[in-house]
């Protein structure tokens, strides 16, 4: 097995508000509050692969109707995991549901999914090509009708994203947006809307593994 990256270390990369990750998370925020703002009423959230979740708890911290929103983070590192939690308690926002988990097990999904919005980020680069296009396939399992996905992928070891595109687009959705960044890891982002079926989850099936 393949030792993975120091997540709790990888986290620090957030420090620098120059880095491409913070760039990819300025953007991901954006899409959370432009998708929060289109969506009255209650709206679930899933996100895969969670780190310490700083993508959503940071916008609904700062959001008067944050109560409206419910949160499932899927992260297998229990001290990223543990992060999550404190991050979530620190900004008051007890809705927000840590499970440290195997993401890659559908069985980890029961109970949170079908999603209003799913966040697929900083994924999709830290596993092989098939795996890609395995976990895709599965992403309709993870959207209600009309859900919103937000994903990325860097493009600095291999630039897949317009097979990404598409295959999200055989599997129902529509792109709402795409904005990539020549900073250094060459990271991009994008926003689909899930228009196919409902997809019934099968929570015996294995999506990915990390190479690093
Ligand atoms: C590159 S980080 C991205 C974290 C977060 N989405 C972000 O954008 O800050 C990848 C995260 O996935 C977690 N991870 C790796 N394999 C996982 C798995 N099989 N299930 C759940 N989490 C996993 C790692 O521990 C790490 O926190």
């Amino acid at each position: 097995m393949t030792a993975l990256r120091d997540y709790v270390q990888w986290l620090r990369r957030y420090d620098d508000p120059d880095s491409p990750l913070s760039w990819r998370l300025r953007t991901v925020q954006q899409s959370l509050r432009d998708e929060l703002d289109a969506r009255p009423g209650p709206v679930d959230i899933v996100s895969v692969c969670a780190g310490d979740g700083r993508d959503i708890i940071d916008v609904l911290r700062t959001r008067p109707d944050a109560d409206r929103v419910t949160v499932v983070l899927l992260e297998a590192h229990p001290e990223v995991a543990d992060l999550a939690r404190q991050r979530a308690r620190h900004a008051g926002l007890d809705q927000i549901e840590v499970r440290t988990c195997d993401a890659a097990d559908t069985g980890s999904y029961v109970g949170a999914v079908p999603a209003d919005i799913v966040l697929l980020v900083g994924l999709l680069g830290n596993m092989s090509h098939d795996d890609v296009s395995t976990t895709i396939a599965a992403t309709p399992q993870m959207c209600g009708p009309g859900a919103s996905l937000i994903w990325s992928r860097g493009r600095d070891l291999d630039d897949i994203n317009d097979r990404v595109r598409r295959e999200f687009a055989e599997a129902g959705f529509t792109e709402r947006a795409y904005v990539a960044s020549d900073r250094r890891t060459r990271p991009a982002v994008g926003v689909m809307r899930y228009d196919g079926p409902a997809v019934p989850l099968d929570p015996d099936r294995r999506l990915f593994t990390f190479f690093r």
